[in-house]
């Protein structure tokens, strides 16, 4: 019997196309949805719709019965309206929105599309770990970084976030190898008074339960463990699980694990946020902590704020207000040059 063709909806127009004005009747992918009021009160649905080139945010301002409690996040959708400019960036004013099945739409066009390299990113991360010195320090980077496939394959795909830095695929690992690369440099800076593998240790985990803490097959999004536990006291845990899976293997330690350092590394974890009101349990109380605190701030910042940049589509000077900073930036040559 010959298969039933399935009458799939292909995407003609893709966000990175979009342009002011332009009508639209095609299927995107819902990333985020909620619902607000406008000045009237009157409640409107903010969408943020997704396909493989981008992101563009969306509003539905008739039908909100209709649609609400099925227009979630990772639902497809078939979406008619029109691309006006607000604030500086594109929107769409939806006019109708179908439900699509998975098996409508061609999964592809969906899914972002990793603009890094991840084999070269891991490689250059992994001299990093060759170069370390003490044996305790470099066995733990090499127990995860190396010999843990499942780890390692979800560093090679895991954005740093959901929306405020490195949200993208691989971002993560780009996160981890520029914050390890400026430690580097402030190591040698500084010389000899600074524990350098401690800071890499910093560097590699400061961040890798993120790995479990959000999940990013399709949309990215914060899993139970991540809402319960967090990717602070999750890092935790991998160092603990694996400093005993090393002690238990005959030969591959010099000794047994020292608590010192078994208990510094944590705390590099535990205090990389800086502040309690930021999530972090303990505030930094070791120069290696508080360096790679403050590293950890200044790549995420240098990250969210270029991204923030490179998007603004307003023939301005200016980006449109920035609401983590609570700023305008001045959209320089040298950043808007070279997207
Ligand atoms: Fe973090
Ligand atoms: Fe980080």
């Amino acid at each position: 019997m010959p298969m039933p063709i399935l009458n799939k909806k292909l995407k003609t127009q893709f966000v990175r196309d979009l342009k002011d004005k332009d009508q639209v009747q095609n299927p995107f992918l819902v990333k985020t949805s909620s619902v607000g009021l406008d000045k009237n009160s009157k409640p409107f649905m903010n969408l943020i719709l997704m396909d493989k080139t981008g992101e563009v945010e969306a509003r539905v301002w008739d039908d909100l019965s209709r649609h609400g409690g099925q227009v979630n996040a990772d639902a497809f959708i078939w979406v008619e309206g029109k691309v006006q400019l607000y604030q500086g960036r594109r929107q769409v004013v939806v006019k109708s929105i179908q439900i699509l099945r998975e098996d409508e739409v061609e999964l592809n066009e969906f899914l972002v599309e990793a603009r890094l390299n991840a084999e070269t990113l891991y490689k250059e991360l992994l001299q990093f770990v060759h170069s370390m010195k003490d044996p305790f320090y470099k066995a733990l980077a090499e127990s995860v970084l190396i010999d843990d496939a499942e780890i390692v394959s979800k560093i090679k795909r895991a954005p740093a976030a959901k929306s405020v830095h490195h949200a993208y695929p691989v971002g993560l690992l780009e996160h981890m190898l520029s914050v390890t690369g400026l430690l580097d440099k402030i190591s040698s800076h500084y010389g000899s008074f600074l524990d350098r593998d401690l800071m890499f240790l910093g560097g590699f985990f400061h961040d890798i339960g993120k790995i479990w803490e959000l999940s990013y097959d399709r949309v990215v999004d914060y899993t139970d463990e991540g809402k319960l536990i967090g990717h602070l006291v999750m890092g935790v845990e991998l160092v603990e699980r694996k400093i005993n899976s090393l002690e238990a293997q005959v030969g591959r330690l010099p000794g047994a694990f020292p608590l010192e350092k078994r208990l510094l590394i944590k705390h590099v974890i535990l205090a990389h946020h800086g502040q309690y009101e930021y999530g972090s349990p303990k505030r930094p109380k070791c120069l290696e902590a508080l360096l790679v605190h403050y590293v950890d701030d200044l790549d995420s910042k240098v990250n969210s704020i270029r991204m923030f940049v490179e998007k603004d589509e307003s023939a301005s000077r200016w980006t449109g207000l920035n609401k983590q900073y609570e700023r305008y930036f001045y959209k320089s040559d040298s950043l808007v040059g070279h997207k």
